[in-house]
């Protein structure tokens, strides 16, 4: 087969992965003079990437071979699953092959370089081979290989008339941090088994190896712990509610509490067994002593106020005052009183349970957010802190974080809780997860706890990631560039105690799968390139590119994600003499931004922008469209004149 290669970027063998790496070529033969494009662009972006000349294609009948074929059976079966769902190839597993297609080879001797989760690839012109220490690697190592192939092999369909190609390059990959989370909140709107089934799929292909699952709240509680029924009965279930969480009208007695949902122990060890299976631990997470509502719903005895009796499971009804900042003034009380003994044999009966069900080392108690105006006026935590010496509230939180940590570590666990656990002093063995900015991790860090970065700035998924015009409504933003500048190891940290980094997905305004996807995707993508790669390999105009391939990929994956990089963001201000002007700015380069303010619809035929614009008096809607070149890009977006004067004030 005679190959013609015209190389359009900057070389062929190099070490640079910034480059975009697209190879174009004709075929004579096979491809009819057509032009094929084979992309190279992994997220996260490997330690290093290499690029040779040449492309592998996939044969007919793809053969495996493997040394250690019952170790290595997950990334077989999953490697097949992916490769003939899309390609419809005949794939086969043989030791004894002369020609294997793709061989996947643990090492005999540890290769120090790649740890337990790194891998080496190799993609020749006939063969492909990837080599790792642990099968974690070689899982890896296929994740790397699938996205090299073209974004069809996604598909969930049989995909025809492709030619399935990879371009070759010799790749050295592993990651910078072992605990690469994301925390999926399944409490206040609850996801099925099924679906979390699929956000660990979606997860794994950019290598996160952590699915922190935040298991209770006033919302709901999702997990079966035998003993305590009512925990399913009563706290599990809520009013259906539709609009904008938090300002929904309380509900009426009357009204069915049928919207819900729970993980039975059977549920728990399946997603367990499967996560397992895709080299992913789930750390669960039982909120308390705040977001406690569907817990004192279903035993109001735990709480320290009388009135729990009537309370119930939170239906997205208002039930904090955040007017004064953190911690919110409750206006009920969500919390389990640290002064009531029965808390504790409750949470020991909770915790045994957890401990037994979930292999991973650590249980996460929360502690974020626990209103104290209700402690504060409380006659039994007067007495509490009579009989320990307490002598703030701060410090009656500190007494039940520690009482909890004793009992989690009892069970042969380790304690982790939102920063909150900082205050009014904890106990040295605590781990730490970092969610008020950095500078909390930054301090326990250096005070020697265990930590794990997850911070607002830039790791809070559930903020809008466009203009709020776009957005189901949430009271900050988050956008890619932003989420892309998460350094989870600052250079002012004792680094040794950065166990990891992760994303948090809170899911208020979340009320369905397809928008957990689009909440995740593309921040996702910039967080896993934080926690992974090296930072001197992270490059934004780079992330950029490969981002926008990966846009193709999740078309095909049929998975949601948002297009927010295209629209442009909006910019208020006030003219020296007054006049209301609009600055309108595209995240990322090479877009034109076309608008009207006529109520019609633009394109690009209409006015370009070129600098800020002065709304007309008259005008009452501002539309706009990003173009590439000559193909619309960006969502429609219509802004209201009366929004706009709004975001002046
Ligand atoms: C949190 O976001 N309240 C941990």
């Amino acid at each position: 087969m005679k190959k013609l290669f015209l190389i359009i970027t900057c070389c062929f063998v190099t070490a640079s992965t910034f480059a975009q790496n697209i190879i174009s070529e004709t075929e004579s033969g096979d491809a009819e003079g057509s032009l094929v494009q084979t992309p190279c662009a992994i997220i996260p972006e490997p330690v290093s990437l290499m690029k040779k000349t040449g492309t592998f294609t996939l044969p007919e009948n793809v053969i495996i071979q493997t040394t250690k074929s019952a170790e290595l059976k997950q990334s077989i079966a999953y490697l097949s699953d992916r490769i003939t769902t899309a390609t419809g190839k005949f794939v086969s597993t043989l030791a004894s092959s002369t020609h294997p297609t793709i061989k996947l080879i643990l090492n005999a001797q540890d290769d120090t370089q790649l740890g337990a989760e790194g891998y080496k690839l190799n993609v020749n012109p006939t063969q492909v081979v990837i080599t790792a220490n642990k099968p974690a690697g070689i899982f890896y190592g296929v994740q790397s290989l699938l996205q090299l192939f073209p974004a069809e092999i996604e598909s969930k369909e049989l995909v025809k008339d492709i030619k399935w190609k990879a371009s070759c390059v010799d790749v050295v990959d592993y990651p910078k941090l072992g605990w690469r989370g994301l925390m999926f909140d399944v409490a206040r709107h609850f996801f099925t088994k099924q679906e979390v089934k699929q956000f660990i799929d979606d997860m794994v292909r950019y290598k996160f190896n952590l699915l922190h699952l935040h298991l209770a709240d006033d919302e709901g509680w999702r997990i079966e712990i035998k003993g305590l029924p009512k925990l399913t009965e009563i706290g599990a279930w809520s009013v259906k509610k539709t609009g904008t969480f938090g300002d929904f009208i309380p509900p009426t007695p009357d009204e069915p509490r049928t919207y819900g949902g729970f993980y039975t122990q059977e549920d728990i060890k399946e997603l367990v067994q499967y996560a397992q299976e895709r080299f992913v631990n789930i750390l669960p997470e039982i909120d308390v002593p705040g977001h406690s509502l569907a817990i004192i719903a279903s035993y109001p005895e735990l709480s320290c106020t009388p009135d729990a009796v009537n309370y119930k499971v939170r239906s997205g009804e208002k039930i904090m005052d955040w007017s004064r900042g953190a911690p919110p003034i409750a206006l009920v009380d969500n919390t389990l009183c640290p002064a009531n003994e029965k808390v504790y044999t409750f949470l020991d009966t909770v915790i045994t349970q957890v401990a037994k069900l979930f292999p991973f080392e650590y249980i996460h108690m929360g502690g974020d957010e626990a209103s104290h105006n209700f402690w504060e006026k409380n006659d039994q935590i007067k007495q509490l802190m009579q009989r320990e010496g307490l002598k703030t509230i701060p410090q009656v939180q500190a007494y039940f974080e520690k009482r909890v940590e004793q009992i989690v570590m009892a069970k042969g666990k380790k304690f982790m809780g939102w920063d909150e656990i900082l205050e009014g002093g904890v106990s040295p063995t605590a781990a730490v997860m970092s969610w008020r900015g950095m500078k909390y991790g930054i301090q326990a860090a250096n005070d020697k706890h265990n930590v794990v970065m997850s911070p607002t700035d830039f790791a809070y998924l559930d903020y809008m990631q466009a203009d709020a015009i776009t957005e189901p409504k949430v009271y900050a933003s988050l956008r890619l560039n932003k989420a892309y500048q998460f350094n989870p190891v600052p250079a002012s940290v004792n680094a040794q105690y950065v166990i990891g980094g992760q994303a948090n997905l809170w899911t208020e305004q979340v009320f369905t799968f397809r928008q957990v996807e689009y909440m995740l995707w593309p921040r996702a993508f910039a967080i896993s390139e934080s926690v992974w790669s090296p930072i001197e390999k992270k490059n934004w105009t780079n992330f950029v590119d490969r981002t926008e391939q990966h846009f193709k990929r999740l078309d095909f994956a049929e998975i949601k994600y948002s297009p927010a990089i295209y629209d442009p963001i909006f910019m208020v201000k006030r003219s020296a003499d007054k006049q209301l002007m609009v600055e309108l700015t595209p995240e990322i380069d090479g877009l034109d931004i076309y608008y009207s303010f006529d109520n019609s619809t633009p394109d690009r035929f209409y006015p370009k922008y070129t600098g800020a614009l002065q709304v007309p008096k008259d005008a009452n809607m501002l539309r706009v469209i990003t173009y590439r070149g000559k193909q619309p890009i960006g969502r429609l977006i219509s802004m209201p004149v009366a929004d706009l004067q709004k975001r002046t004030k």
